[in-house]
């Protein structure tokens, strides 16, 4: 959380760092601000609210310098307030923080700089200490800071008398940087750096670097010298604006169709699934007695639907697990469980924790993540990354649906190797699968349809979704998605359960969507729908046929095509989605900016 940037080059910074940070601000948006490094004099400007009021504040500002850091901010220790925005700034010392100082009570009285102090954040305590310590040497003084800090942190600081030059260093909070023609430059993530360059290295933790406009240097704790591995990005600057749409959100529902593409056939050889490339070995499929998925949010809802499909099919145990709670559960691992660990950002803390955690008690781990080289991909044994290029909008949509896709590649491959499943039947598994593209497509049409449903529910203070199967895990996602951007009290119930507690809450037009595409269970289904609608429910069905009762039972109808039932996921999600995105709309909602969240959530 927090986005953090630093520019230091041959050209102006104030721009490339407000920019830097609009790409950035959906990694927090309480406060912004930036400083800029100018004949020995460092100007800071920061400002509560989003990074358009600090573009604002900046404009008449008379603020040059060809160096410069800058911040936006999600607040985790003191509140949204000018004064507790960043950049911090202490004596000589600039500086940004994106991460969590768990031990800065202690460094304040320890170094007696509570005088020092003008906000309530952990970061300003950095800034403090560092001042104390500094004596002109700067790499001698973020040394003996950083070996008294304990949590996380990605720091980009300046120093009032060294000119031109930023000094990194980070502990778990992702960095990336890379240097061109025009200079140096450091950021939170890829979506800021890429203007610049399509190469760039992961910042490796505990190793300082010193920014200039000639290049970065890196050296790790014991002053050697350090070259980085240079990675490359394969999508570009175009993916990661909104290109006509209104919002980010919209413009990657909209993109699901190629990102499964990108992420199913480059693992189909011969019409059969293919972890070659990926260096993925079969022995952790075919070792394992057990699999323990573990993540967060919408993709451990993504894990939930590969649950199912794995137990239905292979017969093969799967425990889905909240990540925050596996590690305090003392958790039952062992070498024969496989761990799969689903992360769009692969940055989330508590489900890298969760990872190292299985790691240590002997378990292999394949992580299913969208961003390369992220240090969930770093630490895990197995990688398969997704391809749905940067995903902006906070609400995540594509790389959900990615996910899927991968956990489907994962239950085929491990059908296949496991000869459980033979290959006539995992080609047909295959075709379907890469058919989810088309199927996506086909219901994005629905959306007006769907915009009737998102003006009834908008007025709504509750709605809750309903399903089996299947169609309960995406209801704990459609659930999850309208709560996050429309602000919609809303909850996500197995259909046959209604009925021992919660049906008490069905009134006179609550909204229930009912997901009703499983074939074993839809004359059940329906048997609940016709339970709510009895008690004044304002229903809406989504399934395949119009079978024209059960359609008349409801108030609204959103047709799906004509699928396996194994394969609807596909569409529900981009009706789930479509729900939750035209209400926050209709509500006139930042639907890419929803209040008190960010993207990634690297802070326990
Ligand atoms: O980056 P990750 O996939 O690890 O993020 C996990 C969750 O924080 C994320 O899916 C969150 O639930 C989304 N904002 C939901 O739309």
């Amino acid at each position: 959380m927090c986005g953090i940037i630093g520019f230091t080059g041959n050209i102006q910074a104030k721009n490339i760092i407000i920019d830097g940070l609009e790409r950035l601000e959906y990694r927090g948006y309480d406060s912004a601000g930036l400083a800029l490094l100018n004949n020995g004099r460092i100007n800071v400007m920061k400002k509560t609210g989003k990074v358009a009021d600090l573009r604002k504040l900046c404009e008449n500002a008379e603020l040059s310098g060809t160096c410069g850091i800058g911040h936006t901010r999600w607040a985790t220790h003191g509140g949204v307030t000018d004064v507790n925005a960043h950049p911090h700034r202490c004596g000589q010392v600039v500086l940004i923080h994106n991460g969590i100082i768990e031990n800065y009570k202690q460094i304040i009285s320890e170094y007696g700089l509570a005088d020092k102090l003008m906000s309530e954040t952990d970061s300003e305590v950095v800034a403090a200490l560092l001042d104390t310590l500094y004596d002109g040497d700067p790499i001698k003084a973020i040394k003996k800071t950083v070996n008294v800090l304990s949590g996380a942190f990605a720091l980009c600081i300046m120093f009032q008398d060294i000119p031109g030059k930023i000094f990194s260093i980070r502990n778990v909070s992702p960095m990336v940087a890379t240097s061109c023609e025009k200079g140096s430059i450091i950021a939170s993530d890829l979506t800021a750096l890429i203007e610049f360059s399509k190469d760039y290295f992961v910042v490796p933790e505990y190793h300082i670097l010193t920014l200039s406009k000639e290049g970065i240097d890196i050296i790790d704790m014991k002053g050697n010298e350090v070259k980085p591995e240079i990675l490359s990005v394969n999508w570009d600057i175009a993916s990661a604006q909104k290109g006509g749409y209104p919002f980010f959100m919209l413009k990657e529902i909209y993109e699901q169709p190629d990102a499964i593409r990108n992420t199913v056939t480059p693992r189909v050889s011969q019409g059969l699934p293919d972890f070659t490339e990926d260096g993925i070995d079969d022995s952790i499929f075919t070792d394992c007695e057990r699999i323990c998925v573990v993540a967060c949010g919408t993709a451990m809802h993504a894990g939930m639907v590969g649950k199912h499909l794995i137990e239905s099919r292979l017969r093969v145990p799967v425990q889905v697990e909240i990540a925050s709670e596996f590690r305090y559960k003392n958790p039952i691992m062992d070498s024969k469980t496989l761990t799969i660990v689903l992360s769009q950002s692969g940055e989330t803390i508590d489900t890298l924790e969760a990872l190292k955690l299985a790691k240590s008690m002997g378990s292999k781990v394949l992580s299913i993540v969208n961003v390369k080289g992220s240090t969930i991909a770093r630490e895990s044994d197995y990688v398969l990354y997704t391809h749905a290029g940067p995903e902006i909008a906070v609400a995540s949509t594509k790389a959900y649906t990615v996910q899927i896709a991968a956990m489907y590649l994962i239950a085929a491959r491990m059908g296949l190797v496991r000869k459980l499943i033979d290959e006539k039947s995992t080609k047909k598994f295959i075709i379907n699968l890469i058919n989810a593209s088309n199927i996506i497509e086909e219901t994005l049409k629905s959306a007006n349809n769907i915009k009737r449903v998102a003006n009834h529910i908008k007025l709504a203070p509750d709605a809750f979704y309903i399903g089996r199967g299947l169609d309960y895990t995406m209801s704990l996602e459609a659930a999850l998605k309208l709560k996050e951007i429309s602000y919609v009290h809303a909850e996500a119930y197995a259909a046959g359960e209604l009925k021992h507690g919660t049906i008490a809450l069905i009134a006179e037009n609550v909204p229930v969507i009912a997901f009703a595409t499983q074939e074993d269970v839809y004359g059940k289904v329906i048997s609940n729908i016709r339970e709510v609608k009895a008690r004044g429910a304002y229903v809406v069905l989504v399934s395949m046929d119009e079978k024209v009762d059960d359609v008349a039972i409801c108030d609204q109808h959103i047709r799906i095509p004509k699928l396996d039932s194994e394969f609807t996921t596909f569409a529900t999600s981009v009706i789930l989605q479509l729900i939750a995105y035209y209400t926050s709309e209709a509500k006139g909602l930042d639907v890419d900016k929803p209040r008190n969240l960010a993207k990634s959530v690297t802070v326990e």
